[in-house]
């Protein structure tokens, strides 16, 4: 059995799944306005930075469907101004979300035919989605070559399928070295509150026969001694230049554990996680509700009144880190340097990649 997908295009909807209810219901929710694409991707329908991303383009292609045909390139940009301003408010941190809006923007930009832009914008959100799947074949690849023997590894929240186009980051990895005869067993972090780590990561492993154990999040370094994971394997949703690593909130406390434990800490993210701009002291940390933590399932679980904090993500140091790896291969120990230096590699690969689609 394969995980379903996150995201479908079907009969000129955008259909995602409902991830909030998995594993009890796969139910998908169609969405024909960038408005209510937003705030599915606020609610969590939709999660995970690459799933977040391909969701906005296709939030783009939806809003520019419903418009009446403009005039000029300076028309569509300003008609299609409030629902870029909707998605681009819809979470702050995975940096693919602005990533996708920007390749949107550069298209609106550089489209020939005025009329034929809610097309061109449609088959970039298609063409986003099903690069993302093969990226994320390619990580697999690079992250699985890391590993040796046949070990544990540790994981954290969910980087796989339904975080992303297909097959998924850190369980990419997961999955490729599974499939080498690498993978003992997988430890699977709870991730509260959203519990990704129980509900999604735990679910697609087994459905694709791969051992996983569930553990709550405070076992982490008990599990760690006791197990000796040869990596902790964990997805992003931003990479500074500096190398530091926003991901979901706990991973900073896995890497100093994993640090201690002398166990290797991987990050599996595509460059377009990728933010050349900033270090990672000035990521947009999001917060979310506190009734994320004071109440489960509508009942209160803390005493009314009560003051609390609910960062859904954190920073990794870069020098807590041992591997960044992306579908142009592996950055180890990172800094400042060696991101900006693989950035400008990768980039000069996909312009030949481009070139040479553009002979076949
Ligand atoms: O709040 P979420 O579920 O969107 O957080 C997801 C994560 O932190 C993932 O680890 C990250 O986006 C990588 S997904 C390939």
């Amino acid at each position: 059995m394969s995980t379903p997908d996150a995201i479908i295009w079907q009969d000129d909807q955008l259909q995602l799944l409902d991830q909030r209810i998995l594993p009890t219901a796969v139910t998908y929710i169609a969405y024909k306005n960038p408005v209510d694409v937003a705030q599915a991707i606020k609610d969590m329908v939709v999660r995970g930075a690459p799933a977040i991303g391909i969701t906005a383009a296709y939030g783009m292609a939806l809003a520019a469907r419903s418009l009446p045909q403009q005039s000029t390139t300076a028309d569509w940009a300003a008609a299609l101004k409030p629902a870029r301003e909707a998605l681009a408010q819809s979470r702050p941190t995975a940096v693919n979300l602005f990533w996708a809006l920007q390749r949107c923007d550069e298209t609106i930009e550089n489209h020939a035919n005025t009329n034929d832009l809610p097309a061109q914008l449609l088959a970039l959100a298609k063409q986003i989605h099903h690069e993302d799947m093969a990226i994320n074949q390619r990580i697999g690849e690079h992250g699985a070559a890391l590993l040796q023997g046949q070990h544990h590894v540790y994981t954290h929240c969910n980087a796989g399928a339904l975080a992303t186009g297909g097959y998924g980051t850190a369980l990419g990895v997961i999955r490729s070295a599974f499939r080498d005869g690498k993978i003992a067993g997988v430890i699977a972090g709870e991730t509260r509150p959203w519990l990704q780590g129980a509900r999604l990561t735990s679910w697609e492993l087994m459905q694709e026969g791969i051992p996983v154990t569930l553990a709550i999040e405070g076992a982490a370094a008990q599990l760690m001694r006791q197990h000796k994971p040869s990596w902790v394997i964990v997805g992003a949703d931003r990479v500074a230049a500096n190398g530091d690593v926003a991901n979901k909130i706990g991973t900073y406390n896995l890497a100093i554990i994993a640090k201690h434990h002398g166990v290797k800490f991987m990050v599996a993210a595509p460059t377009s996680t990728f933010d050349a701009h900033i270090d990672g002291k000035d990521i947009p940390i999001e917060q979310r509700p506190a009734e994320e933590i004071t109440h489960q399932n509508g009942k209160a679980v803390a005493p009314d009144g009560i003051s609390s904090s609910n960062p859904a993500f954190d920073v990794t140091p870069a020098n807590l880190i041992d591997a960044i790896v992306t579908e142009y291969g592996v950055v180890e120990r990172p800094n400042r340097d060696k991101i900006l230096a693989h950035l400008q590699a990768a980039s000069t690969s996909s312009a030949t990649e481009r070139q040479a689609n553009v002979h076949d």
